[in-house]
C-alpha cells in the first residue's frame, strides 16, 4: 500500500472512532471531568504513536536510499540500493537504480574513448618522435661523424661531446616514445614489455624484481594494455612516492584469468585516502575490462609497503569493450 493511503487510512480510522465514540457511549461533559481528559488524551495518544510507527516504517527506506546515493561511486559500480517500502519509495528506489544502470554505462562509455583517444594520442606523438626527431638526430650524428673525421685534431674532441650529446639525446627520444607506446606490446608480448618496464624502473635506489609466469591464458589486446598500463602507473608511484628501495612485479595465472601484482616495501598508503589521477585513471582501465583493482597498504609484519593488484579474466573483455568499440572503430589501441 502507499504511504499516502497507510496514513489517510489510519487517520480516518482514528478519527471515525472518535467520532463513534462521541456520538455513543462517551460523552464530554463542561467543565470536563478528570475521567474524560484520561479518556481523550489517552485516545490522542494511541493515535499518534500508530502515526509515527506507521511513518517511521514507511520513510525507513527513504533514510537507506539517501544512504546509498551519499555512497555511490561510479569506479566501485554494481552497488545498488535495495528495493521496499511503500509503493511510491519502492518507485523512487528503482527509478534511482535504473539511473545508476545509465549512469555506469555511459561512464563506462566515454572513459573508453577518453582512453582511446588518449591512446592514439600517445601513439602519434611516439611516432613523430621516432620517425620525425629520431631521424633529424640520427642525421646530425652521422655528419658530426663525417666532419669529426675530416676536422683538424684540436677540434675533434669538442666534436666528440656533440656526439655524445647528440646520442643521449636519441636514447632519451627512443625511451620516451617506448614509455608513450609499449611498443614491445605488440612485437615481443606481454611478458617481455613487463620485463622491459621492470628494467626501467630498476634505478639507484629502487630495484624492481619480476616474476612472470609464463603460459598464462589468452588475454584480448585490451586486457594485455591495462595490465601494461596498471603496472606503469603503480611502478611510477612506487619510484615517486613510496620511498622503497625493493619493489616486485608479479603476473600470475588466476582463477579464470590473471592476476598483476605490484608490490612494494615502501611507506604505504599512510592514513591519507585520496587517490590521485593515477589510481583514479587505474580503476577507469581496470573497469573497461572488466577487471578488479584494488590499491592496499600492507600490515603483514613486513615492514608495510602497498600493493596495486589487478585481477583480469581471460577471453573476451566484457560489454565495455563493446562500449570502447563503438566510441572508437580502433578500440583502445
Ligand atoms: N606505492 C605507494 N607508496 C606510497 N604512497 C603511495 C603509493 N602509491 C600512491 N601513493 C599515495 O597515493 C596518492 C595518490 O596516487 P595517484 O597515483 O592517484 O596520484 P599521484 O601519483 O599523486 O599523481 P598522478 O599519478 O596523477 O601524477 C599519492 O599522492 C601518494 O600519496
Ligand atoms: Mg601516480
Amino acid at each position: 500500500m502507499s504511504l499516502f493511503w497507510r496514513i489517510f487510512v489510519l487517520d480516518a480510522v482514528g478519527l471515525a472512532v472518535a467520532a463513534a465514540l462521541l456520538l455513543g457511549p462517551v460523552t464530554v461533559s463542561t467543565p470536563v471531568l478528570p475521567g474524560e481528559v484520561l479518556v481523550v488524551v489517552a485516545g490522542l495518544a494511541a493515535l499518534l504513536a500508530v502515526d509515527a510507527v506507521v511513518l517511521r516504517v514507511g520513510l525507513a527506506p527513504l533514510g537507506r536510499l539517501g544512504r546509498a546515493m551519499a555512497d555511490a561511486d561510479l569506479l566501485h559500480p554494481g552497488a545498488r540500493a535495495v528495493v521496499s517500502g511503500p509503493v511510491e519509495t519502492a518507485e523512487l528506489i528503482t527509478t534511482y537504480n535504473a539511473m545508476l544502470d545509465r549512469l555506469e554505462a555511459e561512464r563506462a562509455a566515454s572513459a573508453a574513448g577518453a582512453l582511446s583517444a588518449q591512446e592514439r594520442e600517445r601513439h602519434r606523438i611516439a611516432r613523430e618522435l621516432h620517425d620525425e626527431v629520431g631521424q633529424t638526430l640520427t642525421a646530425v650524428l652521422l655528419q658530426l661523424k663525417r666532419v669529426a673525421d675530416l676536422a683538424p685534431k684540436d677540434l675533434r674532441e669538442e666534436l666528440g661531446q656533440a656526439q655524445e650529446a647528440t646520442r643521449a639525446g636519441l636514447d632519451e627520444i627512443r625511451r620516451i616514445a617506448r614509455r608513450l607506446r609499449p611498443g614491445v606490446l605488440d612485437e615481443l608480448g606481454l611478458l617481455s614489455a613487463l620485463r622491459s618496464l621492470a628494467a626501467e624502473f630498476t634505478t639507484h635506489g629502487l630495484t624492481v624484481r619480476h616474476d612472470l609466469r609464463a603460459g598464462l591464458p589468452p588475454l584480448t589486446e585490451e586486457t594485455e594494455l591495462v595490465l601494461y598500463r596498471v603496472a606503469q602507473e603503480a611502478l611510477t608511484n612506487t619510484a615517486r612516492h613510496s620511498g622503497a628501495d625493493r619493489a616486485e612485479l608479479r603476473l600470475r595465472p588466476a582463477a579464470d584469468g590473471v592476476e598483476l601484482l605490484v608490490r612494494d616495501n615502501g611507506t604505504g598508503l599512510g592514513a591519507q585516502t585520496g587517490e590521485g589521477a593515477g589510481i583514479r585513471g587505474m580503476r577507469e582501465r581496470a573497469l573497461l575490462v572488466g577487471a578488479a583493482l584494488t590499491v592496499s597498504s600492507r600490515a603483514d609484519g613486513s615492514g608495510g609497503g602497498t600493493d596495486v593488484r589487478l585481477r583480469a579474466t581471460a577471453g573476451t573483455a566484457p560489454a565495455a569493450r563493446e562500449a570502447a568499440a563503438q566510441a572508437s572503430p580502433g578500440g583502445l589501441r
